[in-house]
């Protein structure tokens, strides 16, 4: 397994890097053993039409840039899609209802999100076949299922959590609604699987600030981690609200008020702190680089990648996979973007112009929400979409 790469890619945060890992693993141990290329058109059918026949029923998930992701997977009729994060099924269910006779192999690592996608293979029989496992498992559920390498027509990756997830206060998730300190998305199938609380409660003070650091780009992160650790002293960090107001109370107000999200409107102090739990929690960026590297695998040629993120560390993994960087060093990559390594290395970086030879971008740029989608679903608004078609 690649440990956390952006801790160990931080040369900063190398010492304390070693430090994280012998702590977790020592915890872990005792406590059980512009367009360029193929341009996508419209399919021969009327996309508009088969769009307007989804379901209008409020979906437990609202998928984020639908159409973007529609268009640029390109689905034609009768083939085979794979959609690795099944979620509340709002992107498959418009690709079942948009695409005839496709077939649509639905992966998730919630057991919640896979029931769902049950309920959905029994409506259309044959045409979703639901995968329950993690991005780095893929590889042998697919092989379990006589799925070729190579095979794929197209592949949806849209990371992050969901709002089912995010909502439900008892998968402690929410900063808002008060839950069991727990982040884990597939703890019901993991049981031994460290939660948030466990990491907040076991860790020392330094390695909770790297992490901090590393998956939240927090600024005050030893502030924090040491308010982490005074607060436990008394009484074991167990609930979401718990978490949120020790962080409140780490910081001056001047800068639990002066944070804003990306349409300005002020972010709670302690939204980048759970995020860093969240992904440390459940692993996200290696699931990340293991989910394209798979994707990398059972796609054919020709075959369209689109890959949805939520946060920089996301994006700058994407964007780097597909512009073929060897990720497998991760320590030659910076992944937080003050240690984006010196002037001379982007230099070096932007005059490579081979390219990978494994993808071919269908859009130079990053591709966002429309300001009307935003305004729909705020919650997708940090998000970006890159869609690359497999060389
Ligand atoms: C943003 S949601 C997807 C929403 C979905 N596209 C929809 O329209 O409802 C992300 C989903 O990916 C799943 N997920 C995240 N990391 C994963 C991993 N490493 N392997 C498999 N599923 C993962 C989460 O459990 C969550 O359900």
């Amino acid at each position: 397994m690649i440990f956390h790469m952006s801790l160990r890619s931080n040369p900063m945060l190398r010492k304390t890097n070693l430090a994280v890992w012998r702590a977790w693993q020592s915890w872990k141990l005792g406590l059980h053993t512009s367009t360029v290329g193929a341009s996508p058109g419209p399919g021969p059918w009327e996309r508009s039409e088969a769009l307007s026949s989804v379901s209008t029923e409020k979906p437990p998930h609202t998928p984020v840039m639908l159409k973007e992701v529609l268009q640029y997977l390109n689905i034609q009729p009768g083939q085979v899609v794979l959609d690795m994060t099944f979620g509340g099924g709002g992107h498959t269910k418009a690709i079942l209802n948009m695409v005839p006779e496709v077939t649509v192999l639905a992966l998730d690592r919630d057991p919640t999100a896979i029931s769902l996608a049950e309920r959905l293979a029994k409506d259309h029989s044959g045409r979703v076949k639901p995968l329950l496992g993690r991005f780095s498992e893929l590889e042998t559920l697919l092989s379990n299922m006589n799925v070729q390498p190579g095979s794929i027509d197209a592949v949806l990756l849209d990371a992050g959590c969901s709002s089912m997830q995010m909502d439900q206060a008892e998968r402690g998730f929410s900063l808002s609604k008060d839950g069991p300190l727990d982040m884990r998305m597939d703890g019901e199938r993991y049981l031994d699987m460290p939660c948030a609380a466990d990491v907040v409660n076991t860790l020392d003070q330094q390695a909770l600030a790297s992490i901090l650091t590393a998956y939240g780009e927090e600024r005050h992160a030893r502030k924090i981690a040491s308010a982490i650790v005074e607060a436990r002293r008394v009484n074991p960090i167990t609930r979401t609200q718990q978490l949120a107001s020790v962080v409140a109370g780490s910081l001056p107000a001047a800068v639990a008020y002066a944070r804003k999200d990306r349409l300005h409107r002020p972010a709670h102090v302690a939204t980048k702190t759970f995020q860093a739990l969240r992904i440390f929690v459940n692993d996200e960026l290696n699931e990340l680089h293991a989910g394209l590297c798979a994707a990398q695998a059972v796609l054919r040629s020709g075959g369209h990648l689109c890959a949805i993120t939520f946060h920089s560390l996301e994006d700058r993994l994407v964007k780097r996979f597909l512009r073929g960087d060897d990720l497998s060093n991760l320590d030659h990559y910076h992944f937080s973007p003050r240690n984006q390594g010196n002037r001379k290395k982007k230099l070096m970086d932007e005059r490579r112009d081979g390219g990978s030879v494994h993808w071919l971008p269908l859009r130079r740029k990053v591709i966002t929400p429309e300001k009307d989608d935003v305004k729909e679903n705020p919650r997708g608004r940090s998000s970006k979409l890159r869609a690359a078609l497999k060389l």
